[in-house]
């Protein structure tokens, strides 16, 4: 479902025109779709039927309190990888029952402070870590319970910035060595190991790799089972995909349950999912102006009066988003590169893209970035972080604001000999 649609030529957010809230607003903004949050989130639940799945949303993909809240709302657990993270998804209301902790660098303090909530899982990447997490549980007095997330060596077929189940990537324990740790946690105070998790990337587009990656571990499983190892969850990750304009059509979430049922539901485990962009990526655009068009010797710029900084994705992995006018026009469309204000060539959000003819002054926007949009924006060239707005049905409500250059520059502090 698209809930960004044209109505009477002007593109509307559910029921309201995206030009009224940028005229109230301001541009530049993102701005989100609360019906395409839940239509995307039952999908995936759906899908998979009666399937014991607990899903866990991966908030990294967009922290926004609202956002968690709304998909807590209706169920959703969280993914988290910080402690920053935890301490959203709790303030969003997912309950600790609910939350699984990912990433290969867990600090003590975060260990502690996760124990001590009471989180459902740890999903352990290491024997370091291992170690360091049984002595913090035992010194507690508490138990941790735990998967390892196991590297498959699985070629995810995404882009290598962003692929995590090679061997060569630094996530996980080497399939290899599962057998050899599992009987090494299982002695260990304060641990209770529960089950195995994975995650071989992101924006997957074919079922394939997936397969695979599933196959190995549901082997895993039932070696550990036949050691004695009590193994109740299976952790698969995130990675699906979605459809960018311009890139291949991923496997549909009936699709991609069908085939997880088909390779593990024989183990009897509960299944968790850790979708990221799938639940928020297509419920996002980014609101934008065009300062200037300017011809140069061989192309048309269009500059927009956002950059690199508000959507780093294009310059950092060449991401394609589509980008429309928020008009329909009946001119035939124009080839422009559509480029930002910052200070460098890579501040290029599409070249050559064909676009309905723009003026200083009209608006676009760029398409599927409510994933990896505003959590990976920075101020470089001391620009504001520019707000996020939340739409459902007829009302919306700006759920972060733009910051003011008085409080952005108070955050740095002079020291003593400088403050005179
Ligand atoms: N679980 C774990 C352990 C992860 O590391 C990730 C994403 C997810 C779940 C969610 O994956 P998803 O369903 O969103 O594909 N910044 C990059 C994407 C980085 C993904 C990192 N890990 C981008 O803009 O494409």
């Amino acid at each position: 479902m698209n809930y960004f649609e044209y109505r009477d030529g002007e593109m509307h957010v559910e029921n309201i025109k995206v030009a009224t809230i940028a005229d109230e607003v301001g541009t530049p903004f993102y701005l989100y779709s609360s019906a395409s949050l839940i239509y995307q989130f039952n999908q995936f639940k759906e899908a998979f039927g009666d399937l014991d799945l607990l899903i866990c949303y991966a908030v990294k993909a967009n922290t926004n309190q609202a956002v968690i809240k709304t998909l807590a709302n209706i169920g959703a657990g969280a993914d988290v990888v910080s402690e920053g993270e935890m301490r959203r998804a709790l303030e969003a209301g997912v309950p600790p029952s609910k939350i699984v902790y990912s990433g290969v660098a867990k600090s003590s303090t975060e260990m502690k402070f996760a124990l001590n909530q009471g989180i459902y899982q740890f999903n352990v990447e290491s024997e370091p870590e291992l170690f360091q997490l049984s002595k913090i549980a035992d010194d507690l007095n508490k138990t941790a319970d735990i998967t390892f997330r196991v590297n498959p060596d699985v070629d995810a077929k995404t882009h290598a910035k962003i692929s995590t189940g090679k061997s060569e990537n630094k996530f996980g324990v080497p399939w290899t060595s599962v057998q050899d740790i599992c009987s090494k946690a299982a002695k260990l105070p304060g641990i209770k190991l529960v089950g195995l998790d994975l995650h071989i990337g992101s924006q997957i587009t074919e079922l394939d790799p997936f397969e695979e990656a599933f196959t190995k571990i549901s082997e895993l499983v039932e070696l550990l089972k036949k050691d004695g190892h009590d193994i109740t969850r299976l952790d698969l990750g995130g990675g699906l995909g979605i459809p960018y304009e311009g890139d291949d059509f991923p496997p549909l979430p009936r699709e991609y349950a069908d085939m997880v049922k088909k390779v593990v539901s024989h183990l009897g485990c509960q299944i968790i999912i850790e979708p990221g962009r799938f639940l928020v990526g297509n419920a996002g655009i980014l609101v934008s102006k065009v300062v200037y068009v300017k011809k140069g010797e061989e192309r048309e710029f269009l500059i927009i009066d956002a950059a690199m900084n508000d959507l780093v994705r294009p310059s950092m992995y060449d991401a394609y988003h589509g980008i429309v006018s928020i008009t329909q026009s009946d001119e035939d469309s124009k080839l422009y590169d559509v480029v930002g204000p910052v200070c460098e060539t890579g501040d290029t959000f599409a070249t050559n893209r064909l676009v309905s003819p723009m003026e200083s002054g009209d608006l676009l926007a760029i398409r599927s970035v409510g994933a990896y949009g505003a959590v990976m924006s920075s101020t470089y060239n001391t620009r504001r972080l520019i707000p996020e707005v939340l739409v459902n049905k007829d009302e919306f409500a700006i759920v972060r604001p733009r910051p003011s250059y008085t409080e952005m520059i108070a955050l740095d502090k002079l020291p003593k000999w400088l403050s005179k």
